[in-house]
């Protein structure tokens, strides 16, 4: 018998880094993870109360709308407009997706044709990477300088004649990093002068910590046309497994990302939905009560880590629950993860899973500590460094 043997789009993709750690966790029982862009918190009560009545309901378990439900859309146009200054008026459509990484897939398919390109700037999300090489487009890796901010003259020199999109991320994952308005605002013109999209994923707005503000580039005068803006409850409302996001974009797209939409998920989650109604209801607040303590963590996180300066460098890291840590040693990221996990008990994701492949970097991500396991955690990892440094 022939075996079947054939090659596909995907060799040319990363393996999910969070997997790859997660089975060497696996592997060492007590392991401390850094790994994963987690918080510690689970949904609102009032949003698991309402999912359980739910249950009941026959519309519960049956297809609904493709987009979206009209009470969950209408909560999303509602928050944006307070939270974001979007208006959704005529001209914007509102999809609510299964999660924030769905909603970045069906910008990409929506703007793209095969053999364009897409600037992300380094680091970038492993997975908006991803979803740009699935879809047969080349992610256009342009560099951030020493504090991981936008360098906006390397950005507006990466533009070609294939590029369809800049992605910003702010705050940011993996650097913690958060954009000002003013560069926000200089990236969404240069899309509007090009012929560009800029597609703004900000699932981490509510994490911001000191002086640091979320502004959303949708919000910009003129900016509708050609702004894309994704979200998530994953984070804000401790919703990561209820997979519900949206994205809100110009309606010129909306019949393309109708198409993605009804073939990949038909319509989102009906019992997620009602949960995010719910969740939507209480309000960012329920994220915000959660700061202090995350700020605190930070705080512990970030001065700990600095303590190793000069083995590590560690710039400013204003918002989500994240920091980029370089280490200043010729050594392999992901050999010196595994090492970290396996003799220190303690995991953290190599920079090359976020296309830093210029150095020693990690990404530490905060999120999911208490007070109590933070001390242990990040003792670790500093006692690993020096130990491996
Ligand atoms: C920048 C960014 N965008 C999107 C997501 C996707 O989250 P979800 O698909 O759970 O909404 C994440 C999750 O870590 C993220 O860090």
């Amino acid at each position: 018998m022939q075996s079947v043997k054939f090659h596909s789009r995907m060799e040319a993709v990363q393996s999910p880094i969070v997997q790859v750690i997660g089975d060497l966790i696996r592997q060492v029982p007590g392991t401390i993870s850094l790994g994963q862009g987690v918080v510690h918190y689970g949904p609102p009560p009032a949003a698991l109360e309402v999912a359980r009545q739910a249950l009941a309901d026959p519309d519960t378990h049956t297809y609904q709308d493709g987009a979206g439900s009209p009470a969950l859309i209408t909560a999303i146009e509602r928050k944006l407009r307070r939270d974001n200054g979007i208006e959704v008026a005529a001209g914007s459509g509102v999809t609510v997706t299964a999660g924030g990484n769905m909603a970045f897939v069906h910008a990409i398919l929506a703007i793209t044709e095969p053999g364009d390109d897409v600037i992300l700037p380094v680091p970038f999300y492993f997975n908006h990477e991803m979803a740009i090489q699935m879809a047969g487009c080349t992610a256009n890796r342009v560099p951030t300088d020493d504090r991981y901010q936008l360098d906006l003259d390397a950005i507006r020199q990466a533009v070609t004649p294939r590029t369809r999109a800049i992605v910003t991320v702010s705050p940011n994952n993996p650097t913690g990093a958060v954009y000002p308005e003013q560069a926000l605002r200089e990236v969404n013109r240069l899309c509007q002068e090009r012929g560009l999209y800029h597609i703004s994923d900000e699932v981490y707005e509510y994490f911001t910590y000191g002086a640091a503000r979320h502004v959303s580039p949708g919000s910009f005068d003129g900016a509708q046309p050609h702004t894309i803006s994704l979200n998530s409850l994953s984070k804000a409302y401790g919703f990561a497994g209820w997979r519900i996001g949206y994205m809100v974009y110009p309606t010129a797209l909306a019949d393309a990302i109708a198409k993605v939409q009804d073939t990949v998920l038909v319509c989102p989650p009906v019992i997620a939905q009602v949960a995010a109604v719910a969740a939507m209801n209480v309000g960012p607040a329920y994220c915000r009560r959660q700061l202090p303590l995350l700020a605190d963590i930070r705080d512990i996180v970030m001065s700990e880590l600095r303590s190793l300066e000069p083995l590590c460098t560690v710039p400013p890291a204003d918002g989500a629950f994240y920091c980029f840590l370089r280490v200043n040693l010729d050594r392999d990221p992901m050999r010196m993860a595994e090492r970290l996990i396996r003799e220190h008990r303690v995991a953290v994701v190599p920079g090359t899973a976020f296309g830093v492949t210029d150095g020693c970097y990690f990404r530490v991500a905060y999120g999911a500590l208490q007070k109590e396991t933070v001390a242990e955690g990040i003792g670790r990892l500093v006692n690993g460094l020096r130990a491996l440094g």
